[in-house]
């Protein structure tokens, strides 16, 4: 008997060995949570479940990777197909399904494409909000807690001292959790939380590599350091860069608020950080889960995907609705996949979708040619050249002779020749390889200053680097003239210029290139994104594990501060903006939040014309949406579109029928309003023929006694009527409807693309608040 045993252990052993490699990450939707359940007792239902198909009530255990229990009910769990089959057949199960791998990544810039550090002179660094108006009747934001997904914090920065701050709001239900460096000391009144999520990521990718990341709160990538001091950094002093290069005050958009880190992004095996991140939808559930339950107001949420991804299938939407619900404001990032059309991620309409514009702040370095040409080129390098020229040659012109033709003049590793670049400035171009990786390798062949040409396609938009000599970045037509000169020059020779920080630079606001741009693709009649904010070249904290370059075997400096882009940089800005606007307003809804940052923000830039992209072209609302965050005016915005959780739940019946793994207990009815009618404060509607009729409804809540009047720039090709279109109000909360009406204006199609857009807006205006609406239409013919 006993023999019989030992063998079948045997036997057995392989067999288990199989079945566990076999073992994926299932997501199990049961149903809405009844909302009397203690925590403990929702876990052991979904035990339960799991009981019902595994063997033991060990292996039950040991499958569950997350039981959700504030946002959707139900939990990610190791399943055999299987398994999930016969949990699938269950009646109370609404959904089983498996997760898609890496979708998910944080928003900075394409990772080939970014990186740099450095401080300003003695300038604050927030254009966005001018004065302390807003600050001061927001009390900075210290009652507000804003959650940060990413990948994590580094705790010991300046930016989260907790210097003057008062006691924890008493509403905070969540934890510091502790792991590898990272204690309970780490956390304090500034950061108020921390917790870490990779279950999902280890039972997908395996065990993580410990010296690539911290399993544990603590950032060893720098971002989410970045983006969590953006949204609530203190006010820091005379902060420094490497070699004190420069010095200045750095702060978050609102100072004061509380910040609840969780880490939810790490590095793909394999590859460097530079190469990018991933972030499981299971483990970004777990985070938006407990940061439900742990009192949150804000989430901040630089992650997404690079293809737009169904509501369905999108954990961030999933996640964000049941947030919305608790009336959590949620922003997320609109993506780095611009500039091309129908590239924006998020596009959930109770999300904020924010893109990338740039500041009124660059770092000029100029770059003098030997014939006397001086061209502007920034750069936020620390390390300076002699003031003297030197001589300059164009990276295809002195290559090794193994460089094969796509690579010349872009100085990719081991590619320069060091005798013909010795003691010389050399100009490389981008497109392939890393920005500070030209520069490396200019150093490494003995070059001694480095000029980074943009390709056609950057333009005139000039990314700022730390690069680990002296350099400076020039546009693609300034590139041009440079190569010119060396070929008309017998002995070329140029000098670059210490950078200095120029404050006031026109045109500001412009749009960022690498912003994602609508028309929405998941569901055309939401207009997205929402607004744009600052993501170019924003300075902001740094984690002291990573280098400024990212490039952690070639650079071994640590800094502080750091600058970077990317629509992860702009959507804190909006999550700084929506957490005053809640400490100002603490009973609006997320919608009435985002409606008060969208229908007050600008259109033009800081000379008066409208917002550009950054080859100078006027931009559209697929670029920026409402417009530029203008915080100090969205504190007072007269009227709101206000939507509630019902309303969204209708918007999904129409839009995608079966809402299960939104809310299960819904039931849609026969004829949901139309997706076109959700309260939303933008217009979008695509393949318009002949006539259209839309519903909108805004609250008052500005003075009590007012009067708004329609005013309306309509889409060239269209006409728009209001009915009514003067709107009478007399009390504060009090809501009127209104209809638009879009009508095809026949005598223009001549002059009317059919397959594109045209914009236009309109607004309500009382005298003292003007509520102003994008609107994006295009022809059915
Ligand atoms: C936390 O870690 C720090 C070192 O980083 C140590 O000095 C401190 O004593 C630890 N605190 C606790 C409560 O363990
Ligand atoms: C972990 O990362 C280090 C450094 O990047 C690398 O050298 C090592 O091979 C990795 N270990 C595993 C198990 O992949
Ligand atoms: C600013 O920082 C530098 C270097 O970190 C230091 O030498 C200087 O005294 C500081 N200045 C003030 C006003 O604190
Ligand atoms: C090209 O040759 C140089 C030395 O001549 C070498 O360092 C480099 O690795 C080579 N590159 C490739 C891609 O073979
Ligand atoms: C510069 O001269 C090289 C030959 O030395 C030629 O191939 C290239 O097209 C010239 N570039 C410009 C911009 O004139
Ligand atoms: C537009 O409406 C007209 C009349 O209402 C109809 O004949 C035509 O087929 C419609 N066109 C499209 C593209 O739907």
């Amino acid at each position: 008997m006993k023999r019989f045993s030992l063998i079948s252990i045997l036997l057995l052993l392989p067999l288990i060995l199989v079945s566990c490699a076999d073992k994926q990450v299932y997501m199990v939707n049961i149903g809405q949570h009844s909302g009397e359940k203690a925590l403990h007792e929702i876990e052991d239902s979904h035990h339960s479940y799991l009981l019902s198909v595994k063997k033991t009530e060990e292996e039950a255990r040991a499958s569950l990777l997350y039981s959700y229990k504030h946002s959707i009910n139900g939990f990610a769990a190791l399943l055999s197909t299987e398994e999930a089959s016969k949990l699938s057949e269950l009646e109370e199960v609404v959904s089983v399904s498996r997760s898609h791998q890496r979708k998910y990544s944080l928003h900075t810039t394409r990772s080939w494409d970014f990186i740099g550090l450095q401080e300003e002179e003695g300038h604050q660094k927030q254009h966005a909000w001018k004065g302390d108006d807003l600050l001061s009747k927001a009390r900075y934001g210290k009652d507000v807690i804003v959650g940060v997904l990413d990948s994590g914090v580094w705790p010991e920065s300046n930016s989260f001292s907790d210097k003057g701050m008062g006691p924890i709001p008493k509403s905070w239900k969540g934890i510091c959790q502790t792991g590898v460096a990272f204690n309970s000391s780490h956390c304090n009144r500034k950061l108020i939380g921390a917790r870490y999520y990779l279950k999902s990521y280890e039972a997908n990718l395996g065990p993580l590599n410990t010296t690539e990341d911290y399993r544990s709160p603590r950032d060893k990538d720098g971002h989410g350091t970045h983006t969590a001091s953006t949204v609530g950094g203190q006010r820091v002093l005379n902060v420094s860069a490497i070699g004190g290069f420069a010095h200045g005050i750095a702060t978050g958009g609102a100072p004061l608020v509380r910040l609840a880190i969780y880490k939810v992004c790490w590095p793909i095996p394999g590859q460097s950080k530079v190469d990018g991140n991933t972030c499981f939808a299971e483990d970004m559930l777990a985070a938006i889960d407990d940061a439900i339950g742990d009192g949150v107001n804000v989430l901040s949420v630089s992650i997404g995907t690079k293809q737009p991804s169904k509501y369905t299938e999108d954990y961030i939407a999933i996640g964000a609705l049941h947030a919305a619900k608790k009336n959590i404001v949620v922003a997320c990032s609109a993506g780095n996949q611009g500039p091309a059309p129908s590239t924006l991620s998020n596009p959930a309409p109770w999300i904020i979708t924010v893109g990338a514009s740039s500041v009124d702040r660059q770092f000029i370095a100029p770059v003098v040619l030997g014939n006397g040409l001086r061209i502007e080129g920034q750069t936020v390098t620390p390390s300076k050249l002699e003031n003297k020229l030197y001589p300059l040659v164009y990276a295809a012109d002195v290559v090794n002779p193994n460089v094969s033709k796509e690579a010349l003049g872009q100085c990719l590793p081991g590619s320069l020749s060091p005798e013909k670049v010795r003691g010389k400035i050399v100009l490389c171009m981008r497109g392939l390889g890393t920005r500070a990786g030209k520069g490396i390798e200019v150093k490494m062949a003995g070059g001694f200053g480095f000029i980074l040409g943009n390709s056609k396609a950057n333009g005139a938009e000039l990314s700022c680097d730390a690069h680990v000599l002296p350099a400076s970045a020039v546009t693609y037509d300034d590139a041009v003239r440079i190569v010119d000169y060396i070929n008309s020059s017998k002995n070329p020779m140029a000098t670059i210029i210490p950078a200095k920080t120029v404050i006031g630079t026109k045109p500001a606001p412009f749009m960022a290139s690498f912003s994602s741009r609508g028309p929405n693709v998941i569901d055309p009649y939401i207009l997205k994104p929402d607004i744009t904010a600052p993501g170019l070249n924003i300075l902001a904290a740094w984690s002291e594990a990573d280098p400024p370059t990212k490039l952690s075997h070639q650079d071994n400096r640590i800094v502080k501060y750091n600058i970077f882009s990317g629509t992860s940089m702009s959507c804190p800005h909006v999550s700084a903006a929506a957490a005053l606007l809640k400490a100002i307003h603490p009973t609006w809804s997320s919608a009435a939040i985002r409606s008060a940052l969208m229908t007050t923000a600008g259109l033009t830039n800081n000379m008066g014309s409208p917002l550009t992209d950054n080859s100078g072209k006027t931009a559209t609302p697929f670029a920026y949406g409402s417009g530029h965050l203008r915080p100090t005016m969205a504190a007072d915005p007269g009227l709101v579109y206000d939507a509630s959780h019902t309303d969204y739940l209708l918007y999904l019946c129409s839009t995608i029928g079966s809402i299960g793994k939104f809310d299960p207990t819904f039931k849609c009815p026969k004829a949901a309003p139309k997706a076109i009618n959700l309260n939303y404060p933008s217009l979008a509607i695509p393949k318009l023929n002949d006539t259209i009729t839309v519903q909108r409804t805004v609250t008052n809540v500005g003075d009590s006694k007012s009067v708004y009047s329609f005013t309306a720039k309509p889409p060239l090709g269209f006409s728009i009527k209001a009915s009514p279109n003067v709107l009478s109000f007399d009390d504060v909360g009090q809501k009127k409807s209104f209809t638009i009406t879009v009508k095809v204006r026949r005598e223009m199609l001549s002059k009317v693309d059919k397959d594109e857009y045209a914009f236009g807006w309109y607004s309500w205006a009382d005298g003292k608040h003007i509520v102003r609406s994008p609107m994006a239409i295009s022809l059915a013919y």
